[in-house]
């Protein structure tokens, strides 16, 4: 289940910090304590490819600004940040089938509460917890969960509710999100992963991400951490992705780790990625971040 906690102590006071409560293809839950562990509290967060915001959760920032292009996503947070309550009794009420399945699929709830039980039901019941939409925007993934899967996690849906109290959420273009970021702000983004030479990826939204967007990207990177913003980058390692980067402004962190999401065993393999941290972020931490990677 992926609703895992970090048990934290304030002051004496035990609390339970939800991580994440939802399953993202590209999630970044293994990363998430890593980033913490280096970067430490954070007030003024912004986070432009939300997906399952992994990192957030895990940071719990002061302030956040999330986004993320796939607006059923973003509805499903709104309606977890506005009603928890509600959310949940939806859940409750759906059995785990697949006959339960088509019906939560093909309705068109209206409410925040109802979009956000249905996004949350697809998610822990679609197959491999895929969220794929096809060009016209329909949700084209199969039912196949595991036996004994439940559907709602009320503890982590009501933690949620209560951090995202403290967030805005908007559905957008990562390039609006660096525009509004303030000065200063950690910026952590998390695109899909495509290079050079592929042409797209798998698609979380109607509009797929192509190599176009990865040089936006970096542009709108740069021109972040020009107005003083703290970036960090996360993206699969290809040395034309990386010289997209100026190295008089970012570092590039390498990582291998063994990849899991591929629907196929035998596509499962070891994966190369980089973490792209600029260079206003104090020399201490970026070296921290160089030897915990490299340990992977
Ligand atoms: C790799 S996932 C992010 C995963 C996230 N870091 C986590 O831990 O779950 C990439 C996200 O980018 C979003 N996305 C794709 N194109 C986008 C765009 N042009 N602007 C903003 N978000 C986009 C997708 O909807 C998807 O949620």
């Amino acid at each position: 289940m992926l609703s895992t906690m970090w048990v934290g102590s304030i002051g004496g006071i035990c609390e339970s910090v939800l991580v994440a409560f939802l399953k993202w293809a590209g999630g970044k839950r293994w990363l998430a304590p890593l980033i913490r562990d280096c970067i430490g509290s954070v007030e003024e967060y912004v986070e432009p490819f939300l997906g399952g915001g992994a990192v957030y959760f895990e940071l719990s920032p002061l302030r956040a600004m999330l986004s993320d292009a796939n607006a059923d996503l973003i509805d499903a947070y709104i309606g977890v940040k506005s009603d928890p309550a509600k959310v949940v009794s939806r859940l409750n009420s759906w059995q785990v089938s697949p006959e339960i399945f088509a019906i939560v699929r093909d309705s068109r709830p209206r409410s925040a509460a109802g979009k956000a039980a249905r996004f949350i039901y697809l998610n822990r019941t679609a197959f491999n917890g895929l969220y794929r939409v096809n060009r016209f925007g329909k949700f084209n993934v199969p039912y196949g969960c595991k036996p004994g899967t439940v559907s709602c996690d009320i503890g982590a849906i009501i933690r949620a509710s209560r951090k995202l109290q403290s967030a805005d959420l908007s559905v957008g273009d990562f390039s609006v999100a660096f525009d509004r970021a303030p000065d200063g702000a950690l910026i952590y983004a998390d695109p899909p992963y495509v290079l050079p030479c592929s042409s797209g990826y798998a698609r979380y939204t109607p509009m797929a991400f192509t190599w176009l967007d990865q040089s936006r990207l970096a542009l709108a990177a740069s021109a972040s951490v020009s107005r003083g913003c703290r970036v960090i980058v996360s993206n699969a390692y290809n040395s034309e992705l990386v010289e997209l980067y100026p190295r008089r402004k970012f570092e590039v962190f390498h990582a291998r780790r063994s990849s899991r999401m591929a629907a196929k065993p035998q596509h499962r393999g070891i994966q190369s990625e980089v973490l792209i941290v600029s260079r206003n972020i104090p020399k201490a931490v970026r070296a921290r971040f160089g030897r915990i990677l490299e340990a992977l």
